[in-house]
């Protein structure tokens, strides 16, 4: 089994300034302290474990001021040299964006934007789907989810701008505001995926679009465990249910656990705290 042709190198930022200081997300209560030298431990730690399982990390200088950088899958989505930065939704998040496109600048991308009418919140609601068989053997296809963070209005500008297939999923359930906390791509056939957070619309196209799904119960997807990142084989999960655990086995996949408890205070997973920088979708 080959894996993900993607997920070897991600963007990560260091937590030196992330705390719950406002509420866009219903997770997130700002009366919650956040430990930071348990947040810097969980952070390092999934470092460590990513790197083990293969990954090469890029380090985003921390920000005073934008608690949220850490969750870099919400910078925007990475084709190639080509950088779409997000249109954040909430005002609390639009200062990220600046930094976000500094990044990406000084390391060779090309920068291209959204219109200012649309927002879409990056990989955390994009993800590629597909390389062969599974996507019907004519390249990969952007999984795009919309509503509580992305607009449905900015899938048409990123399939022109990408060059690529968008299969637009609506999300239904605030708790699941991003698609990435209800859909993780293992490899070209196969993926976690919760679709209680989807509509019924949006079920049928991920039923079409994954032949072979491992479907959470809801106590897994309320633990985050579609927030996954997979390196190869390496599957590093914020909590492993043994459920999970003996599929993605059977599967050829070593599932790993990686604790990261004090994001989940601010809405967030493994997932969310990284940023593949080695998508292709040409
Ligand atoms: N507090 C952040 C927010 O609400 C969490 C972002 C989680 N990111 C993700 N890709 N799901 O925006």
């Amino acid at each position: 089994m080959s894996g993900l042709a993607w997920g070897r190198r991600y963007l990560m930022c260091p937590p030196e300034h992330f705390r719950v200081a406002y509420e866009i997300n219903p997770w997130m209560h700002t009366e919650v302290t956040v430990d930071p030298d348990a947040a810097m431990a969980e952070w390092m730690g999934l470092v460590a474990t990513l790197r083990a399982a293969g990954a090469d990390i890029e380090i985003q200088p921390a920000v005073e001021g934008v608690p949220d950088l850490v969750f870099t899958a919400n910078a925007g989505i990475v084709s190639g040299s080509q950088f779409v930065p997000s249109r954040f939704r909430h005002a609390e998040r639009q200062p990220e964006t600046e930094h976000d496109i500094d990044w990406f600048e000084a390391h060779g991308f090309r920068i291209d934007l959204l219109s200012e009418d649309v927002d879409q919140e990056g990989a955390g609601d994009a993800l590629p789907f597909g390389a062969g068989a599974g996507a019907g053997g004519r390249g990969p296809v952007l999984v795009a989810g919309y509503r509580f963070r992305s607009d449905a209005a900015a899938h048409a500008q990123l399939s022109k701008m990408l060059n690529v297939p968008v299969r637009s999923v609506e999300l239904v359930d605030e708790r699941f505001y991003h698609l990435d906390i209800t859909f993780c791509p293992l490899d070209d056939r196969r993926a976690i995926v919760w679709p209680g957070a989807w509509d019924r619309f949006g079920c049928r196209v991920m039923e079409a679009l994954v032949p072979e799904a491992l479907v959470l119960e809801a106590d897994e997807a309320n633990c985050f465990v579609a927030n996954s990142v997979v390196v190869g084989t390496t599957v590093v999960l914020p909590s492993c249910p043994p459920r999970v655990g003996r599929q993605l086995e059977a599967w050829g996949f070593d599932p790993v656990e990686c604790g990261i408890n004090e994001f989940l205070k601010a809405g967030g997973g493994c997932r969310c705290l990284t940023l593949a920088l080695d998508v292709d979708l040409s």
